[in-house]
């Protein structure tokens, strides 16, 4: 199970430093050791389980389940890359930010899950923080193409972790539309309309 575990986070680990564009070997050496390092002494997951995410009764606090978490999470994928494909930046940025908040949420409620062989505190930072930070840079100088790399290397990480999750059927791809048409992602700017 370990062996198993250690096996795709080194495959995911190395193709992911592929992905990331870390042709130092050292680099990617580093990204797989820092990874590797935490699947030996596998979590508890047992006592340490993720709370469940059905409310105890009436009156009791809701705690989103992770599927809740991640369902957030790839709406605000979608957006960003729609509001990507539109170059409307400014949202494209808010997005991320609820993006990067959404990977917050799961690390703060379920800092261990037991699909996970590793922490999430561990795994969200080491798959997703480099394609977090190009997506942020290309937000932030409206590099159209750059963005178009940051979100395969973010959809590559998501679907990394799926697998490492025995979750492989869950597939994330680049968004064309996203479940609701009432949001316009052209900047208003380029928007049509009586002047
Ligand atoms: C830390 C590992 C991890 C990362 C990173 C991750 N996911 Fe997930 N995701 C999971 C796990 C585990 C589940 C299964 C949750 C459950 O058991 O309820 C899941 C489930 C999902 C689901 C199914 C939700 C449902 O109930 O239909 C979607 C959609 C999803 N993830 C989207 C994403 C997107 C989009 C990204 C990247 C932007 C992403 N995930 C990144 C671990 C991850």
């Amino acid at each position: 199970m370990a062996s198993d575990a250690s096996h795709l986070v080194q495959r995911f680990g190395v193709s992911l430093a592929r992905r990331a564009g870390l042709r130092s070997c050292a680099a990617a050496v580093l990204l797989v050791a820092t990874i590797a390092a935490c699947v030996a002494p596998a979590p508890d997951t047992a006592a340490t389980a993720a709370r469940s995410g059905s409310a105890a009764g009436p009156g009791a606090a809701w705690t989103p389940g992770l599927g809740e978490l991640m369902t957030a999470i790839q709406l605000r994928h979608g957006k960003l890359a729609l509001a990507g494909a539109a170059h409307n930046w400014p949202l494209a940025g808010y997005e991320l930010d609820e993006l990067a908040e959404g990977f917050a949420d799961v690390q703060a409620l379920y800092p261990v899950h037991e699909s996970l062989p590793l922490p999430t505190t561990t795994l969200i930072p080491n798959l997703t923080h480099e394609a977090l930070d190009d997506l942020r840079a290309a937000v932030d100088a409206g590099d159209a193409q750059a963005f178009d790399a940051g979100l395969e290397s973010l959809t590559s990480s998501c679907n990394a972790c799926h697998t490492l999750a025995h979750h492989g059927f869950i597939v994330i791809r680049r968004a064309a539309v996203v479940p609701e048409d009432g949001q316009d992602f052209a900047p208003p700017p380029a928007r049509p309309g009586p002047r």
